[in-house]
């Protein structure tokens, strides 16, 4: 399939938006400091903190699993059986009480990830959601594929 472009100049600070890419959906999600921060504080709850054993692009092989921090591009389906997890924010995160920070909640099997994708130990989805292919064409303009 060819690439797709995707605008992210109306993409506004926590909000996430939905492609389709080779019949997938591929979600672009506007990080906000606040979210990042949350990042590696995470690490030792994750089963695979560093994605070495996921699937991303090398340059996308970093801590927040991306090009540009701010914007995560990730593939939506639950590396378990390939349901399409939920969009949590943060927000709504602390509503449901505990300490979770938001992140992407798969109904399936309970399988959660943070806001790099990446998933938390003791759930069934075995390695992180999958980052794909993409550059930047300038500030505003992304290629997916
Ligand atoms: Fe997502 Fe099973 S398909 S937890």
């Amino acid at each position: 399939g060819a690439p797709v472009e995707v605008d992210i100049s109306k993409l506004e600070p926590g909000q996430r938006i939905i492609v389709e890419w080779r019949g997938k959906p591929v979600w672009i999600v506007r990080r906000t400091p606040e979210m990042l921060k949350v990042l590696p504080e995470l690490n030792a709850k994750l089963r695979d903190p560093d994605s070495n054993e996921s699937i991303q692009p090398d340059y996308a092989k970093n801590p927040t699993r991306a090009i540009k921090e701010e914007y995560l591009v990730v593939v939506g389906i639950c590396t378990h059986l390939g349901c399409s997890p939920s969009y949590v924010k943060i927000d709504d995160a602390h509503n449901l009480g505990g300490s979770w920070k938001g992140g992407f909640f798969c109904p399936c099997h309970g399988s959660s990830f943070d806001l790099a994708g990446r998933v938390f130990q003791g759930v069934p989805a075995p390695t992180n959601l999958t980052i794909p292919p993409y550059m930047y064409v300038n500030d505003t303009y992304l290629l997916v594929g």
